[in-house]
């Protein structure tokens, strides 16, 4: 370990005292409120509840005292399999795995279960795990398109519903939700996440293990949830996948972390490390965040998984002197199992054992919170896949695929809709152009992460319209342009479906032509077009936001015929639409909208349903501005924040929070329950919202808040309160916020601590990141 990093690492564990000291040379201001502030400043409770009940941790202890050394440690290891195969079954039947990953196939998964099972003296079962991200069977949005639906209740209904499918088959544990706040788009995975905000991440991290694991750990029909990655992975520079991530203790605390601590505060069991460094020390050896951060100050009773690799790996980052080395170093750090592909580094766990570098009690400690977690889960009382449970859970999926639709409609963002063409209308829009790679797509439109699905199970695009149309109109589809990754996908073997072959010149020519006739020959063209879904996810960060391929070309030649055209978008981040957002009438974000996206796009298009889903993230303009993001401080000449290029605006194309909808609406009459409080005490703001339009629809209201001085400066507004509203025409309803030590406190640069400060706050209350409306109280 070089010098740099060791001075890091002690440093970020014994952060410096308050910066009092220097405050004599600081403003009067400053001294004040710095006094007033660590007066009031709150000792954060631990977030964490109980995961285990008495009786679990009792067993778990009996239990420990018969293990060996060795079946300790086999509990710590985790492997891959992917299909039908022997490999493993050695290191089953001998108690070397805690866990397999990634089988699906519930035959497989019982046959290895019998293994371990019976092959270990204590009947110890298998923990299987997969990444069930956004569906099992039932494939629905994917995260960010749930994340724009703003709304919590149905994110928990889907998580629900994709934990019983899995469970099912045998699978106990998903890796998700991932709650990597993601504010550069060229990142792939931004698609997995909650987009930019702390707020917004962490209440859909909540909703997410309250869904997959129910309301307590080892509730039937439920997975043990994991949440990942920790922390940080969403900064990697230049938002190429696992580089390395550089943040300040401030960020960490005030945007990065909550969304964890949010997860770990719902419960969730489990937890996955990074791969990439965090401020020079890797996140899976990072004995600060998954020690002092985690179970210090969480008060964390889980147990962690490393990332796929990410022990063997530490020796690569330079980090670790050999796979000896990364296994002691990653286990000091915190990390109880390792997940590897195919050799795990903690295979060396026994030598230093034997050599003392690691105590018995220190591994108990890393294997109770698993043996317990199977305990939990009820594995060593039922360990095997029950058919009957399945056809059970098999019988309910016309209801689950139910679901999925209104997932995928409550997810969808209507971006613009000059002249309101939408939603289209049967008696005018009679002849229909669907143009586009998406219009077909069966795979492309369920997005990355699914992989037990049946595709006959998909409704795409073009199937969902002519569902919805049926003779009613005439509908013609065209592909017009292919789309196919530069670099090909480590992930391609996984698939399910095939690419088509490659068009050569001559066809690609043809198909171009013909949609263009095809759209010529319309009253109204629906232009779907997107990325692929291995153009974004895990190893799938881009240095452009163009749509990528053909179809800028193919949106202009369309645009250029002079009809009315919808951009109908299938991506997981923002595109540059700056073109498309002067000529293209109608725009229309569905996301990866799953299985039922075409159905949902039919109700959508059509007005059956009102798009009621809020940006998850600022859209910028264009690459250039990475990163945007709304939460960003006021620092010098705020009145010049759109104005910071002389090219053009830095504004976004669209802000934080923002979708429109075919109705309209009235916020109004922001009320706070006091003009000051002291702090910690809490406040209560109320407005009414009125749907003054002529459709039933929904809207989400949205709280902002700003404190306009302190030990630090203030992002220039945080979201701190929303609610997803339905409202007949006319109809009226108040919408209530808390404000309190929850949301009015921050992690001070300036003190080094949790502070809630003595201030002047501005509040805000609207439909977007840029709302209007607002109040200001104090808080003493
Ligand atoms: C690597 C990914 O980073 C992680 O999110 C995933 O859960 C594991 N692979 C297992 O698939």
């Amino acid at each position: 370990m070089s010098t740099h990093r060791v001075f890091t690492q002690v440093r970020a564990r014994s952060p410096r005292p308050p910066m009092r000291a220097t405050c004599a040379v600081m403003a009067c201001a400053y001294l004040t409120i710095t006094m007033s502030a660590s007066a009031a400043a709150p000792a954060r409770k631990p977030a964490a509840p109980a995961i285990f009940s008495p009786a679990t941790l009792a067993r778990t202890d009996a239990l420990l005292r018969k293990m060996s050394l060795d079946e300790k440690l086999g509990q710590l290891n985790q492997l891959f399999q992917f299909r039908r195969s022997s490999k493993l079954d050695g290191m089953v039947r001998d108690g070397k795995l805690g866990s397999v990953l990634f089988v699906a196939d519930p035959v497989e998964i019982n046959r290895l279960q019998h293994l371990a099972v019976e092959g270990s003296r204590w009947g110890i079962p298998l923990l299987f795990g997969s990444d069930v991200v956004h569906g099992h069977k039932t494939i629905f949005p994917v995260p960010i398109g749930l994340a724009a639906s703003w709304d919590r209740g149905m994110v928990e209904r889907v998580s629900a519903i994709a934990a019983s499918e899995a469970r099912a088959d045998g699978i106990a544990w998903t890796f998700a939700p991932m709650v990597d706040i993601a504010r550069d788009p060229r990142w792939g995975r931004i698609v997995e996440g909650a987009g930019e905000d702390a707020y917004l991440n962490a209440a859909m991290a909540t909703a997410q293990v309250r869904g997959t694991q129910g309301p307590r750990l080892g509730t039937p029909d439920r997975l043990l949830a994991t949440v990942k990655h920790f922390a940080g992975y969403g900064a990697s520079e230049g938002g190429r996948d696992h580089d390395a991530a550089n943040l300040s203790q401030a960020q960490l605390h005030n945007v990065y972390l909550p969304p964890f601590r949010a997860a770990v505060k719902a419960g969730v069991g489990s937890v996955m490390s990074a791969y990439m460094d965090l401020n020079d020390v890797p996140a899976t050896g990072n004995r600060w965040l998954l020690r002092d951060v985690l179970r210090g100050l969480w008060g964390y009773g889980g147990f962690v998984v490393s990332d796929n690799n990410a022990v063997n790996d530490l020796v690569s980052h330079g980090f670790a002197s050999d796979k000896r080395d990364a296994a002691v170093r990653a286990f000091k750090a915190g990390v109880n199992m390792e997940m590897a592909s195919y050799v795990n580094a903690y295979t060396h766990l026994r030598a230093a054992v034997d050599k003392g570098a690691i105590s018995v009690p220190e591994i108990d400690a890393a294997v109770r919170p698993i043996l317990a977690t199977k305990i939990q889960l009820g594995l060593f009382d039922h360990p095997y896949s029950d058919p009957a449970k399945a056809r059970e859970i098999a019988a309910q999926a016309p209801a689950h695929q139910e679901e999925a639709r209104i997932a995928a409609e409550r997810s969808a963002v209507l971006l613009r809709n000059e002249g309101a063409l939408l939603p289209l209308d049967r008696s005018i829009h009679r002849r229909i152009a669907l143009i586009g790679p998406m219009a077909h797509a069966r795979q492309d439109i369920l997005g990355p992460w699914v992989f037990a699905h049946d595709p006959k199970d998909t409704v795409t695009v073009a199937e969902g319209l002519r569902a919805k149309l049926g003779d009613s109109a005439a509908l013609a589809v065209a592909a017009g342009v292919q789309l196919k990754r530069d670099a090909p996908s480590p992930f391609e073997s996984i698939f399910k479906e095939k690419d088509a072959p490659t068009w050569d010149a001559a066809r690609a020519a043809g198909e171009f032509d013909h949609a263009l006739a095809l759209a010529n020959n319309a009253d109204v063209v629906i232009l779907a077009l997107g990325e692929k879904q291995d153009m974004i996810g895990e190893s799938a960060s881009r240095s452009t936001l163009a749509l990528p391929g053909e179809q800028q070309r193919l949106m202009e030649r369309v645009v250029a015929l002079g009809k009315p055209v919808v951009l109908l978008l299938m991506n997981g981040r923002p595109l540059d639409l700056a073109w498309a957002n002067t000529h293209v009438p109608a725009i229309l974000e569905l996301w990866y909208p799953g299985a039922q996206g075409g159905a949902a796009a039919a109700n959508l298009l059509f007005g059956d349903a009102s798009p009621g889903g809020k940006l998850p993230f600022t859209w910028p303009r264009n690459v250039g501005q990475i990163p945007l993001y709304y939460g960003h401080n006021l620092t010098q000449d705020p009145s010049e924040q759109d104005r910071r290029y002389w090219n053009e605006p830095s504004s976004p194309l669209f802000p934080f929070g923002y979708g429109l909808s075919y109705s309209t609406f009235a916020v109004t009459d922001l009320r706070l329950s006091k003009p000051t409080l002291l702090a910690g005490e809490s406040l209560a703001a109320s407005v009414v919202v009125e749907n003054t339009g002529a459709v039933t629809a929904d809207q989400v209201v949205q709280l902002y808040i700003h404190q306009r001085h302190g030990s630090a400066s203030r992002p220039a507004r945080e979201l701190k309160g929303f609610e997803r509203v339905t409202l007949r025409p006319a109809e009226r309803k108040t919408v209530r916020f808390t404000l309190g030590p929850e949301e009015l406190s921050y992690w001070s640069s300036a003190t080094h601590s949790q502070v809630n400060e003595a201030s002047t706050f501005d509040v805000w209350v609207g439909t977007d990141a840029q709302a209007a409306l607002s109040a200001t109280f104090q808080q003493q």
